[in-house]
């Protein structure tokens, strides 16, 4: 089993990122950190937390990373999650404890408890994951490799050309892929095909547990804002794909190439540049999703449902 940390916004997709990580077999979650992204930090860092709760998962630590992007103001994204993030179920008290250290400090320690290089999987903006390069760079070999939900080797969903996570904090998006830790990006080109149709969800349901069954309305509320602001219905659960990469390698296709992000553009902060064609004739520094085994996919996401509370 892969230890690896997850560094989430949680957010409809984020819970379930979260329990994909927990509930797999595959992966030995050692830690999990928050970041403001979809909603803000006070309510992301709550719902990881009843994410667990609800799941049954104790034992694995939870802290709260950067309130605001690393330059720039936070944008939040309540028109898809709700005013608290998770809208749609009634929410349960959170059991699991907030540790009193902050998110970097909690990545760190797991990294330097642990035997063997962890992976960090990162499905909100990369604000926490580029403090700690920043800060604690001695800590990079430690890094197994970072597998974000983020981007798009097409159009976004935050502006024309920029995907949510990398248009929050594009400042460390830049600075991650620059660490020179073996980075992988699962945009938007990949994860909508991770579609919650109506088969998906009876699928989920039929496992019974109780974390199905939370997880059904979360998907009853998240299909339906996505069907108001983007028009599908069978709304795009991106995160857990960022999860499948680590649980399941031969269920996403990634390419070897040259990953760059726009700083400057003034209506494009935040896309991000997928040279696969080497036209910028700069040297590969990321793997990029390119495809997605959709059927193996949500075996993956049942698997760990089915295991959980
Ligand atoms: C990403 O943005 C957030 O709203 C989702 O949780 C996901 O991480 C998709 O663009
Ligand atoms: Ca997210």
């Amino acid at each position: 089993t892969l230890p690896v940390i997850v560094d989430c916004d949680p957010g409809h997709d984020d819970v379930f990122a979260l329990w994909l990580a927990a509930g797999h077999p595959a992966l030995d979650l050692r830690a999990v950190s928050t970041v403001g992204g979809n909603v803000a930090l006070e309510h992301t860092s709550r719902n990881a937390r009843i994410a667990l709760t609800v799941a049954g998962v104790t034992g694995v630590p939870v802290a709260a990373g950067a309130a605001a992007p690393l330059v720039r103001e936070l944008e939040t994204a309540e028109w898809i999650h709700g005013e608290n993030g998770l809208g749609g179920p009634e929410l349960p008290e959170a059991t699991v404890p907030l540790e009193a250290r902050g998110a970097t400090e909690l990545i760190a320690d797991t990294l330097l408890a642990a035997e063997e290089p962890v992976a960090i999987i990162a499905t909100g903006p990369l604000t926490n994951v580029a403090i700690l390069l920043r800060d604690r760079p001695e800590l990079a070999p430690r890094i197994a490799r970072i597998v974000w939900m983020g981007g798009s080797t097409e159009r976004g969903n935050a502006t024309p050309y920029a995907e949510f996570n990398a248009w929050v904090d594009p400042d460390a998006l830049d600075l991650v892929v620059r660490s020179g830790v073996d980075f992988t990006m699962v945009g938007l080109n990949v994860t909508h095909r991770a579609l919650v149709t109506q088969a998906v969800r009876d699928r989920l349901a039929a496992t019974g547990t109780r974390t199905a069954a939370f997880g059904e309305e979360l998907l009853e509320f998240f299909c339906r804002t996505n069907d108001e602001v983007f028009g599908m219905p069978d709304g795009p659960l991106h995160d857990p794909v960022a999860v499948a990469v680590l649980v399941a390698p031969e269920v996403v296709t990634l390419r070897r190439t040259r990953l760059d992000v726009e700083l400057a553009g003034t209506e494009t902060l935040g896309a991000t540049s997928v040279d696969f064609d080497g036209m910028l004739r700069r040297e590969p520094n990321a793997q990029v999703a390119v495809d997605l085994d959709v059927e193996r996919f949500w075996g993956l996401v049942e698997t760990a449902v089915a295991n959980l509370a």
